[in-house]
């Protein structure tokens, strides 16, 4: 009875010197730690969810950038290709990794009761070249969201991933690229924007080059706009 005395206390003596939050963080650390408090409502953890299709530097930069994160962890890697170097990561970086096929992700439950299973609340792809099924993007409203290599609105659609989008760049002698980070919606590249940057292209520019310069955006970027998309920072 003491100690509920003592929090009610604090926690007035919090609100009136305009410390709330402050208080009331402290308050659900230890209503967890008493057994008062489940984890599983203590709802400061956002588990995410990331979506790869190849070989996953996007993923192992996303991972290494929220290890030990306060409030967002990296719960599930969902990769579609068997084989692929983002199943190795996750295993070398003790992330659980779920591997799935056309049929059930398309025409089936998209894999929700996996999500649901290991908790995801946010979806992040990272180089994942399957369009998002309608059902999981109802599943997560405006909890999903894509890198792509170039600055959409340009270059973007089905067919453009990876390579092909900077050998189109390339082509169509364009003297800058970058990457957007963007929600994802039913249309492929569609969704509202969050974050570009741009690199500049020189004239001895190859596919294999920009896509270089490309990836060390993206690394530069992508984990700290998952973070302040989330809200949370470290
Ligand atoms: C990244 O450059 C990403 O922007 C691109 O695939 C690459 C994956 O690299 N995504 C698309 O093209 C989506 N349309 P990674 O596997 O090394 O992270």
């Amino acid at each position: 009875m003491l100690v509920f005395g003592y929090q009610v206390i604090l926690l007035t003596f919090g609100a009136l010197l305009g410390q709330w939050s402050f208080f009331w963080k402290y308050e659900k650390k230890l209503l967890v730690k008493l057994g008062i408090l489940s984890k599983a409502r203590n709802k400061d953890v956002t588990r995410i969810a990331i979506f790869a299709s190849g070989a996953g530097s996007n993923a192992a930069k996303i991972i290494d950038y929220l290890e030990g994160h306060r409030s967002i962890k990296v719960a599930l890697i969902v990769c579609n290709k068997p084989g692929a170097g983002v199943l190795q990561i996750a295993a070398s970086k003790g992330v659980p990794s779920l591997l799935i096929e056309k049929e059930r992700f398309f025409s089936g439950d998209a894999y929700l009761p996996e999500l649901k299973k290991h908790k995801i609340d946010f979806i992040v792809l990272a180089g994942f070249l399957w369009k998002v099924p309608v059902s999981l993007i109802a599943a997560f409203p405006n909890h999903i969201i894509n890198i792509h290599p170039a600055l959409l609105p340009k270059y973007g659609g089905k067919g453009m991933y990876g390579m092909k989008v900077h050998e189109a760049v390339l082509a169509a002698g364009e003297k800058e690229s970058g990457i957007t980070i963007h929600y994802v919606n039913e249309h492929f590249d569609e969704g509202e924007h969050i974050f570009q940057a741009k690199t500049v292209i020189e004239a001895g520019d190859t596919p294999e080059s920009l896509a270089q310069k490309i990836h060390a955006l993206e690394h530069a970027h992508f984990p700290e706009t998952i973070e302040r998309v989330l809200g949370r920072k470290s």
